[in-house]
């Protein structure tokens, strides 16, 4: 098993990445005092390991619209029924959805209770489940209601990605993608666990410097803004990932029209994402009103539209003062 410690001072904890790892490291991170873990999870994931102390599962629907506040009602009401008190535990062993879901319910439910997440997708892994983001979503928005609750360690069980469907690899590997841009150059080179450990590594560091996202934790959300936009407008027939793949091209666009970056840079963008298998192609209708409005209502967006943009510089914010050059930009990836 190898360990990365995201250091946050007294919130500081753990990921530890391994094979047939999950049951041994979660006894080495459950809290001395706790008597219960709430294991939330999905009836598909199958995967439930046995820890020391009384356990119980809670199932949480799968896809984007199972990530409500009512699921947060529903799972704090089981749990109360069940007797979870504030100083158990609950593991969150699952994708983005599972952790973000528990990881807000744990920070909320009493106050606050210790969640330990166990990722079991590849996304998860790389990205959701580390750095303490936790939320839901509103119609008006994806992940608008949401709080920082750092867990106490992650898991990463890489053998748990064995009955990954593809799709879902590719996900993994949109936001794979994001950490080449992001600084975590030659990733692609790898193999899958020293890749995990890269985007681990670099996520960290961010997260470090920045764990409230006021500054330099913004840049995660590379290909993002675009990404939640046609994740919404589509209803969520396109998959957080393959919306991420598109948005990085989208951003190269922008970037390059701004002259932030060049032809080269844009094709560097292109051939990452080739490399990982993804598709940088806009869905074949969308309403472009709505895309803005939701461009309009992102969570960096503090005042006008923001983006988050490669450059001279690297990866970074920039308000974009002329709309028209989004929709200058979607036409060139049409
Ligand atoms: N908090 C953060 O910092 C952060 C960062 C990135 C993404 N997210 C969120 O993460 C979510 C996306 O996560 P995701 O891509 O992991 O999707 P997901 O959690 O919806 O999982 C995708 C599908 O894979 C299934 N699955 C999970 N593990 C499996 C396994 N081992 N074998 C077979 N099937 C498995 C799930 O049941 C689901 O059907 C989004 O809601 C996104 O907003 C959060």
């Amino acid at each position: 098993m190898k360990q990365i410690q995201v250091e946050l001072g007294e919130r500081s904890y753990p990921v530890i990445i391994g094979t047939e790892c999950l049951a041994q490291a979660l006894d080495s991170l459950l809290p001395k005092q706790a008597k219960r873990a709430a294991i939330v999870t999905q009836p598909n994931i199958g995967i439930t390991p046995a820890t020391s102390i009384e356990q119980e599962t809670f199932h949480i629907g799968d896809g984007e619209n199972a990530k409500t506040l009512k699921t947060i009602e529903d799972l704090c009401s089981e749990w109360a029924q069940w007797g979870l008190t504030r100083t158990d535990v609950v593991i969150a062993i699952g994708g983005g959805l599972v952790t973000d879901v528990a990881g807000f319910a744990s920070a909320v439910y009493h106050r606050g209770v210790k969640v330990i997440h166990a990722p079991t997708t590849l996304l998860g892994m790389v990205d959701a489940a580390i750095g303490g983001k936790t939320a839901v979503n509103l119609e008006e928005g994806k992940n608008l209601v949401g709080s920082f609750w750092q867990p106490a360690g992650v898991i990463c069980d890489v053998s748990s990605l064995s009955s990954l469907p593809e799709r879902e690899w590719r996900c993994g590997y949109g936001e794979v993608a994001k950490y080449h841009f992001l600084g975590a150059k030659d990733l692609h080179k790898l193999s899958l666990t020293e890749q995990i450990m890269g985007c681990i590594q670099l996520k960290a560091e961010i997260v470090r410097e920045d764990e409230r996202e006021t500054g330099r934790r913004a840049i995660l959300n590379y290909g993002h803004t675009l990404a939640h936009a046609l994740e919404m407008e589509k209803d969520f027939s396109l998959a957080h990932g393959e919306a991420v793949a598109i948005g990085i091209r989208y951003a190269a666009e922008i970037a390059r029209i701004l002259g932030r970056i060049d032809q080269e840079r844009v094709e560097e963008h292109e051939e990452i994402l080739a490399h990982y298998g993804l598709s940088f192609t806009l869905p074949s209708s969308f309403d472009w009103d709505r895309i803005v409005s939701f461009f309009q209502r992102d969570k960096k967006a503090l005042e006008g539209i923001s983006f988050v943009l490669d450059g001279p510089n690297g990866v970074e914010v920039v308000k974009i003062e002329n709309q028209e050059i989004l929709k200058e930009a979607m036409e060139a990836l049409k």
